[in-house]
């Protein structure tokens, strides 16, 4: 067997550029300069998705590795210092702990990790979203790797036609479990068709330790205790030969599914995919959105970008996104724009509450 190689992908909002729309050129370049100063790497790519930088790294460490945690959550508090002279918004927003504590998880940043023996061609597709929060991969997944309509694959390729096993974690209750598809697909849909607790973490090949995709699936709000932005998560996903094609794994993005997110983490909005240049969310802070870039992986080399939604493909996609926004931004205030009072990030409900609290009069 060759020697595994480690993806990492580790993202931060450390500041945004302006307001929560972007992220300034000046923090991905500190970004570069530390990450390529490193002998941990084979090779890097440094981008952004709105106001999330990500960092994606390979390397022969393994998952969970302290060193490359370590020197993840070293490039996010340089940007954070950079952000913090600019006076950048909300400045080292996703930095949870002032002091590293050997593992990046439950800090603040999101991870997404998988180790793997490369084969003998490895496309990947990282997809990386921002005003949205780990669930939002549940439905494109779903279609990924369990649906025929969006993935022929399962139905003609004799290498996938077995199905495959995922991986669900219960946010709430920090608990996993595994259902194995396309059998168990009813039992499964029950619980990640509630995307804002349960989600898929990863996705192998059935009965195999093969990866074939895995997400970043922490809630920064739950871990804060408090609201802290949304967790805008990414998503890795191998390709071709036994798994979806680099097409397959694309197509679900054409329907803008409704994620939650928007504006203030507290409204409902469409998943608009989109290019790296117009990954800026800004009308009412959004509507969410989402990048996938390929690479080929050679030896741990990162070959790519490719930027797969910068193509005309999707434009009716983002029109009907545009059209979904337009009609839920009618409805302001009101649920289902809104998100449910259990989902708000923030609120003042408790405060009006108690302000007109000898207001309310008991009905019998
Ligand atoms: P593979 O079986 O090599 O992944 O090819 C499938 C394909 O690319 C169809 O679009
Ligand atoms: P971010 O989670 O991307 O920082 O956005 C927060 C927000 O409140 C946008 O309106
Ligand atoms: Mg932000
Ligand atoms: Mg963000």
């Amino acid at each position: 067997m060759g020697k595994k190689i480690t993806l990492s992908v580790i993202k931060a909002d450390v500041g945004g550029f302006v307001g929560h729309s972007s992220v300034h050129p000046e923090l991905l370049e500190t970004a570069r300069g530390i990450l390529g100063g490193s002998s941990l790497l084979i090779d890097f790519h440094v981008t952004h998705v709105g106001d999330d930088i990500n960092l994606i790294m390979t390397h022969e460490l393994g998952r969970n590795c302290g060193e490359i945690h370590q020197m993840a959550w070293d490039t996010f508090l340089s940007c954070t210092t950079v952000a913090k002279k600019m006076k950048l918004y909300g400045a080292g927003q996703d930095l949870l702990s002032d002091a590293f504590s050997g593992n990046i998880k439950g800090m603040g940043p999101g991870v997404a990790e998988m180790e793997f023996v490369e084969r003998k061609s490895e496309p990947v597709i990282i997809f990386m979203a921002d005003k949205t929060e780990p669930g939002a991969w549940n439905f494109p997944v779903y279609k990924m790797f369990a649906d025929p309509f969006n993935t022929i694959g399962l139905v003609i390729d004799p290498n996938m036609h077995q199905g495959f096993d995922f991986e669900i974690r219960d946010l709430i209750d920090n608990r996993k479990v595994t259902f194995s598809c396309p059998e168990e697909i009813y039992d499964m849909l029950v619980f990640i068709g509630a995307p804002g607790r349960y989600c898929i973490k990863s996705v192998y090949k059935k009965g195999t330790d093969e990866i074939a995709a895995t997400s970043t699936t922490q809630r920064l709000n739950l871990m804060a205790g408090r609201y802290v932005g949304k967790d805008d998560p990414v998503l890795i996903v191998r390709c071709q030969s036994g798994l979806p094609a680099v097409g397959e794994a694309l197509e679900p993005f054409t329907n803008p599914h409704i994620v939650s997110g928007w504006m203030r983490g507290s409204h409902h909005g469409p998943l608009m995919p989109v290019s790296l240049k117009d990954s800026n969310p800004t009308r009412f802070d959004g509507p969410p959105r989402v990048v996938g870039l390929g690479f080929q992986l050679a030896d741990g080399k990162l070959h790519g970008p490719q930027d797969f939604f910068d193509d005309p493909g999707y434009d009716l996609a983002r029109q009907k996104a545009n059209e979904i926004a337009n009609y839920l931004r009618t409805m302001g205030p009101f649920e289902p724009h809104r998100l449910h009072l259990d989902e708000m990030e923030y609120t003042t409900m408790p405060d009006v509450m108690k302000r007109l609290k000898d207001r309310f009069e008991k009905l019998d």
